[in-house]
């Protein structure tokens, strides 16, 4: 079978790989394999909304095909759930991760937050070949770090320490997020429905 992450997002692709290498009958592609495609915007109010418009956009060039497509971000709590939906421009536009992190950072100590605590949440929209939608959610609860530790993973690894440990995501590495993370558990939801067929 062949899957196509409707990402462009180099990090999650990784994890998704590795978190698949051990099915050798999924055959795994990205957006990034498509001779012309060009990205929507992800002007969605809500994760599902954009999880819908990336999957709904490789969808259209690839009808034939399963298609995943998925939309992640960190919710702190104590700032209403920010940065939420706009974890990827937090820090603006075409913003690195550096800049979302230190932005984050700055805000948390701007407004004094305290408890920390805060969640990656993921939602992936499967769209089958049959036409239809699959739903999945995971959630990774934890707190906020003082500073950035760590050099594996993307985004916010570096200041995400996981309930129940003491070391961001960004020092657990890969190994631990394809077990634990948000996405391992929506990825995981999905691979126990496709077993249903
Ligand atoms: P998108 O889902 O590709 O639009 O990206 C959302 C943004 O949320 C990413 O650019 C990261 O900043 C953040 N994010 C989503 N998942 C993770 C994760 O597993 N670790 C760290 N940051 C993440």
């Amino acid at each position: 079978m062949e899957l196509w992450i409707a990402t462009g997002n180099k990090g999650k692709l990784e994890e998704y790989t590795l978190a698949l290498k051990s099915l050798p009958d999924l055959k795994l592609f990205s957006q990034a394999d498509l001779k012309s495609f060009t990205p929507r915007p992800e002007d969605g109010q809500t994760f599902l909304d954009n999880a819908r418009i990336k999957a709904r956009s490789v969808k259209s060039l690839k009808p034939e095909a399963w298609v995943l497509g998925e939309d992640a971000g960190l919710e702190v709590e104590g700032l209403g759930n920010l940065p939420g939906v706009h974890s990827a421009r937090y820090a603006g536009p075409h913003a690195r991760d550096s800049e979302n992190v230190a932005k984050l950072l700055k805000m948390m100590q701007i407004r004094n937050i305290s408890p920390r605590t805060a969640h990656f949440k993921c939602v992936s929209v499967v769209l089958t070949p049959q036409g239809d939608e699959w739903i999945f959610e995971g959630k990774l609860s934890g707190k906020i770090g003082s500073k950035p530790v760590g050099l594996m993973g993307f985004g916010y690894d570096p200041i995400f320490i996981p309930d129940g440990e003491e070391k961001t995501l960004a020092e657990l590495g890969p190994g631990y997020k394809i077990q634990k993370s948000h996405r391992a558990q929506a990825l995981s939801q999905f691979l126990a429905k496709l077993k249903e067929l």
